[in-house]
């Protein structure tokens, strides 16, 4: 099975995704490294350890990285999409951790658990990229036992917390420009373009919360989340962005990706924390990327389905 680390910001859909990878039984969960992001980093990490804990999972090692952006801190949160404790107001509800928060940060969990894996690992990202980027810079001689980073990410034709950034990229662009375009290890990036053309509607969150109890909290956590999607963008369901992304890092193949090289804009203009993706006809060169564009999205509604109900 897949190798997998995930540095996470929960987060509605990054809960999602830790749980998709938690209870896959194809995955080998190495960690998961929490930095800060859709709410403070104290937040994000005790709700990493709580949602383990609700998988059954207290033996994979939750280490804290990054409380803000490398450079510049701009701190915008998305209280308003995921709630105050980033989980709809239901993190409480969830079993208490019975695994200590490691005592090492996030960079440190990273090195030490790629050094000790007997092959190549998959690094998953959902959220700003910050402990990645400080990954790389400080540690480069890991560089040769990731096998991919796949990253939940960026939009090619628009953004979500300014028009023309995606939230995670814009939480921390220096850090994302760092991991996309200065270093060259194998990236995925799935940005907005895909994660909003697959919604998960009330029907199926109906399907989940009937397959049992872990299915009927994991809805749970959807509350306001599904309000947010709703009133304020019109949306039918909710969008599991993270999750989409963790489907691939699991699963290689199941998005299809095309190829570009990709800059990410740390300027301060209206620009800030777009990802813009070379697609002349005649690129200009530089390292490339695989950007997440299609998917069969019926198949993958039934794959997070099928694995987060734990029909398999
Ligand atoms: C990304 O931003 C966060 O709010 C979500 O968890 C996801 O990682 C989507 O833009
Ligand atoms: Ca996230």
């Amino acid at each position: 099975g897949t190798r997998l680390i995930i540095d996470t910001d929960p987060g509605v859909d990054d809960a999602f995704a830790i749980g998709l990878a938690a209870l896959s039984d194809d995955v080998e969960l190495l960690g998961v490294t929490t930095v800060f992001g859709n709410v403070p980093l104290e937040t994000t990490t005790l709700n990493a350890r709580r949602l383990l804990e609700l998988c059954g999972r207290p033996d994979v090692p939750v280490a804290a990285g990054a409380d803000r952006p490398l450079v510049h801190a701009q701190l915008d949160r998305a209280a308003h999409v995921h709630g105050a404790d980033g989980l709809s107001g239901r993190s409480h509800t969830l079993p208490e951790p019975t695994r200590p928060l490691e005592s090492s940060d996030a960079v440190s969990l990273l090195v030490s658990l790629i050094e000790a894996a007997d092959g190549p690992v998959t690094l998953a990202p959902i959220g700003p990229l910050t402990n990645i980027a400080l990954l790389l810079a400080a540690h480069p001689g890991v560089k040769a036992k990731i096998a991919r980073i796949v990253i939940m990410g960026g939009g090619l034709h628009h953004g979500n917390s300014t028009p023309a950034a995606e939230f995670n990229i814009w939480s921390d662009p220096e850090a994302a420009r760092r991991v996309l375009v200065e270093e060259d290890v194998p990236c995925v990036l799935v940005p907005l373009d895909l994660t909003h053309r697959c919604a998960f509607d009330s029907a199926w969150l109906g399907k989940l919360a009937a397959s049992g109890p872990l299915g009927a909290t994991l809805k749970s956590l959807t509350a306001e989340y599904l309000a947010h999607y709703r009133t304020e963008l019109g949306f039918d369901g909710i969008v599991l962005h993270d999750a989409v992304a963790v489907a691939e890092a699991i699963k290689p193949g199941i998005l299809v990706t095309e190829t570009y090289p990709i800059e990410v804009d740390c300027g301060f203009g209206a620009a800030r924390g777009a990802t813009v993706a070379d697609r002349r006809l005649k690129p200009g060169g530089g390292r490339t990327v695989d950007v997440a564009l299609d998917t069969d999205l019926d198949g993958l509604r039934a794959f997070l389905l099928t694995r987060l109900a734990g029909t398999r």
